[in-house]
């Protein structure tokens, strides 16, 4: 199919950056948004806690928040889609403009603060998504966090799980985002086994036996010491998975000026090397017994191929979307075929962590 990317990207470029997702949405959502056909090949499929992904290939947390367009992301093809970050109530997130594009470094910055409709509404545009008929294949995450008022995170996500959790393939407990003040201060070993008790507490009461796994979503600017010890918590406090990495508070010397003094966490390509570096640190330090998640600059096969070999079992993409278009999902699950056969895998899961062996 042809590509119309190239023809779209300037005008969307020519707009503000949240504007212009807003109008990506809508498109989506009126299925004027072609992609090429989605890959399908037993060589990139892995079955995970149950659940069959149907490639690698997924969308990161942030594009769909409040769950609208899952159908039409399956559509271009990723294996797993993650929605949200949503939260318990509506809230509208920090002033505007609060996202910026650095197109010479394909990267963006965001202070989006996680504006949201609220768990209703979410829950709602779920359920019509699972109710409709012909579900594609593929997995569906559901990214929770708490709300900026909130002081006692634990309830945030206590009543998200209670409400959301019976419809999740997967949870992922964002404890990452730069731009909530409080959230990070998750990432501390003690406060993440607490509220690792309070998920499993509420998963146990809300979902009985069939509990979907959780993922934590931790961010590229953990001293070495910090990765230490939350890598000991998620093998401690059963952690199914954890993705690596949300945005980055580092600003390299080669970003543009002024792009580079936005307040925020920066995306897509400047935060490759950082990612894959925590990611490559996490395998090591979990032994690989933990499933891990990449994620941080990824626009190309190679790209996702090296954070598969860091020890990525799956990837996730956002910022490369918008740089590269609906076309990069059949690009990198076909780069990643031709890279499989090069180096005599049969399957992904092979190539899982070989950098380490
Ligand atoms: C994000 N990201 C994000 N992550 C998350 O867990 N919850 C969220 O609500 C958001 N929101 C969000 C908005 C915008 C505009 C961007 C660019 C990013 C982070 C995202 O999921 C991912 O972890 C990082 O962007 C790194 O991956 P990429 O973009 O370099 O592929």
């Amino acid at each position: 199919m042809l590509n119309l990317y190239p023809l779209i990207r300037p005008v969307l470029f020519q707009i503000d950056p949240e504007q212009a997702h807003g109008l990506a949405l809508k498109a989506l959502k009126a299925g004027i948004m072609p992609a090429q056909d989605p890959i399908s090949d037993p060589a990139l499929e892995q079955t995970l806690w149950g659940l069959k992904f149907p490639n690698p290939v997924g969308l990161s947390a942030g594009f769909d928040k409040k769950a609208e367009v899952i159908g039409p992301m399956f559509k271009f093809g990723f294996g797993f889609v993650e929605t949200g970050t949503v939260t318990p109530k509506p809230q509208h997130g920090n002033p505007k403009p609060r996202v910026f594009r650095d197109p010479a470094n394909n990267a963006v910055i965001n202070r989006m603060g996680m504006p949201g409709a609220g768990m209703t509404a979410y829950k709602d545009n779920i359920e019509k998504f699972l109710s409709g008929k012909n579900r594609p294949p593929g997995v569906i995450g559901l990214n929770i966090g708490m709300n900026k008022s909130q002081t006692d995170p634990m309830k945030d996500y206590a009543v998200l799980i209670k409400m959301l959790a019976p419809m999740a393939d997967y949870i992922t407990i964002n404890i990452s985002s730069p731009n909530t003040p409080g959230l990070r201060d998750q990432q501390v070993p003690e406060v993440l086994a607490e509220l690792m008790d309070t998920v499993r507490t509420e998963l146990a009461k809300s979902c009985g036996d069939h509990t979907p796994p959780v993922w934590v979503k931790l961010a590229p600017d953990l001293s070495e010491k910090q990765q230490e010890e939350l890598a000991a918590t998620a093998i401690s406090a059963k952690i199914d998975a954890l993705i690596l990495t949300n945005t980055s508070l580092e600003r390299p010397d080669t970003l543009s000026d002024g792009f580079r003094d936005e307040t925020g966490g920066l995306s897509g390509e400047p935060i490759f090397e950082q990612s894959t570096q925590v990611l490559r640190n996490f395998y090591s330090l979990t032994k690989g017994q933990i499933p891990l998640i990449g994620v941080g600059g990824i626009s190309s096969a190679e790209h996702a191929y090296t954070k598969i070999k860091a020890g990525a079992n799956l990837v996730q993409l956002y910022t490369g979307l918008i740089y590269k278009g609906p076309n990069i999902v059949h690009d990198i699950n076909s780069g990643l075929l031709t890279l499989l056969k090069a180096d005599g895998f049969t399957n992904i899961a092979e190539a899982v962590g070989t950098e380490h062996r």
